[in-house]
């Protein structure tokens, strides 16, 4: 097993060959930035760990890896103009650094050089790795309107937002530990079941998403914390409120779901201070660990040896304590 800094660290160096500067100068320079300020690397380091778990040099394992992140980080040029979001990983989005042209087309870009990545495979592993990413990809596509789509309705429903972020989330990590298999050539069961853990790893992971946007650490997150109230998302955490409040608290809650402050800071007060009294926020921290344990319940299921076990496990449980 290698360490989870090799991974990180090859896939560092197979990005710098592959994502390079080039004219127009205007489309690549907003994609290098992006993929400069790094982030977690969480989806690519999941493929390259699943390869080499199932026994296979996770090198082989690169090219997915790399389509998979730049796939990721094409989703969040398009998500911050979606979400008007002025912040990430710490600095500017593309879209506020430049503009909304150079956001629109350095995503399209991104996501072709992805897909481009796939070419890398013979024909039988290429075939089912690019089906893999045409479905996800899509599936994602439509968790982004859903997400979108609920911002303005006022009847979503828990069951409607769960499949809402496994739409927009979750199918992309199962995706990436189904490709590490696909790559390894694992067993059918095991690729399955590898893609039911990333999934339910995924769920739990935008949970957190959510839980941090609203209660994270403003000078560590590295995105605009209390973004998810002033587009007044509907999140677990506001739907669980409106669930477990009272009428009076329920009625404050939609009213300032529907109100556009112009200075939003008196707005995500108010809406913190509800999500804590209905205890809605200790209930989403019990649901990311729900999924966390629904996802570590399936390693047992995995042709993997023992210690790679502990250390998969010992991985969704690190996800958890996660404060970026
Ligand atoms: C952000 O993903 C978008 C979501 C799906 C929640 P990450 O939290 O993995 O972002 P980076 O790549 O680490 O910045
Ligand atoms: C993003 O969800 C999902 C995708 C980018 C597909 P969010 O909108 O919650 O992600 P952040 O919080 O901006 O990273
Ligand atoms: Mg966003
Ligand atoms: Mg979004
Ligand atoms: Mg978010």
């Amino acid at each position: 097993m290698e360490g989870i800094e090799n991974y990180a660290e090859s896939l560092q160096n197979y990005l710098n060959e592959v994502v390079t500067i080039k004219e127009p100068k205007k489309l690549y320079e907003p994609i290098k930035y992006i993929v400069s300020l790094g982030g977690k690397r969480l989806r690519p380091v999941l493929t390259l760990m699943t390869c080499d778990f199932f026994n296979k040099d996770f090198k082989e394992a690169l090219p997915a890896a790399l389509a998979l992140e730049l796939f990721h980080n094409f989703s969040l040029i398009h998500d911050d103009i979606m979400d008007e979001a002025p912040l990430r990983r710490g600095k500017e989005t593309v879209h506020h650094k430049w503009d909304l042209n150079t956001g629109i087309l350095s995503g399209d870009a991104l996501l072709i050089l992805a897909y481009q990545l796939f070419e890398n495979y013979e024909p039988k592993k290429f075939s089912e790795l690019a089906k893999l990413f045409s479905t996800t990809a899509l599936q994602v596509c439509e968790g982004q309107q859903y997400d979108v789509d609920f911002e303005t309705r006022n009847d979503v429903t828990i069951p409607e937002y769960l499949k809402m972020i496994e739409y927009k989330t979750a199918v992309l990590i199962g995706a990436a530990m189904k490709m590490g298999a696909i790559v390894a050539e694992a067993s059918e069961n095991c690729k399955v079941n590898t893609y039911e853990f990333g999934r339910n790893l995924g769920i739990a992971f935008q949970l957190q998403d959510d839980y941090l946007d609203c209660f994270g650490n403003p000078k560590t997150f590295g995105k605009k914390v209390g973004g998810d109230i002033i587009t007044n998302k509907k999140t677990f955490l506001y739907l669980k409120t409106l669930q477990k409040s009272n009428e009076s608290d329920a009625r404050v809650l939609k009213q300032l779901f529907s109100s556009f402050p112009e200075d939003p800071s008196e707005k995500v007060q108010q809406v913190k201070e509800l999500y804590v009294k209905s205890g809605a926020a200790k209930e989403s921290l019990q649901e990311i660990i729900k999924y966390t344990q629904n996802a570590n319940s399936i390693i047992q299921e995995l042709n993997i040896s023992d210690k790679n076990k502990a250390v998969l496990k010992s991985f969704s449980d690190q996800l958890m304590n996660r404060k970026v």
